[in-house]
């Protein structure tokens, strides 16, 4: 475990590794979101497009606070998104959308075991506040499939 007092924290190249993974993750899904949201078609579609852009752009300001936090911890964060999953009807969108936030919390929380083994809070605070955005937009899909 790193020096809990030392002025500046250091982390070990897996939790840098872990970071870049979840900033392809936080990329990649706020591609996804977006083009859904260009894609949407029909009555249903179309009342509830605003909601994949607005959920795109949390995911795209996610993406930067864990750049900025990896930058800090001497990474280089990834510019390449994780692999993408758009989908072709409202339904499907909704399917991909959800697995994606499940994957995004099941990582975070090994981000933030991870943060608190080495003594960096303040990685294993950012993900905090994340997760709870997670869970919140994990929340908004599956409360939308329930009836699409
Ligand atoms: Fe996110
Ligand atoms: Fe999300």
């Amino acid at each position: 475990m790193a020096n809990p007092i030392a002025p500046v924290t250091k982390v070990s190249d897996k939790l840098r590794e872990m970071l870049n993974d979840a900033i392809a993750r936080e990329i990649g899904v706020s591609i996804q979101y977006v083009w859904q949201h260009v894609q949407v078609i029909g009555v249903k579609g179309i009342a509830v497009r605003n909601q994949f852009k607005q959920t795109a752009m949390a995911e795209m300001k996610h993406a930067e606070s864990i750049a900025e936090r990896l930058w800090y911890l001497e990474g280089i964060p990834t510019t390449k998104p994780a692999p993408i999953t758009v989908g072709g009807s409202l339904q499907e969108f909704l399917e991909h959308d959800a697995k994606a936030e499940e994957e995004a919390i099941l990582l975070y929380k090994k981000i933030i075991e991870q943060a608190m083994k080495e003594g960096d809070i303040t990685t294993a605070f950012l993900f905090k506040q994340i997760l709870e955005d997670e869970e919140e937009h994990h929340d908004l899909f599956t409360t939308m499939l329930e009836e699409v």
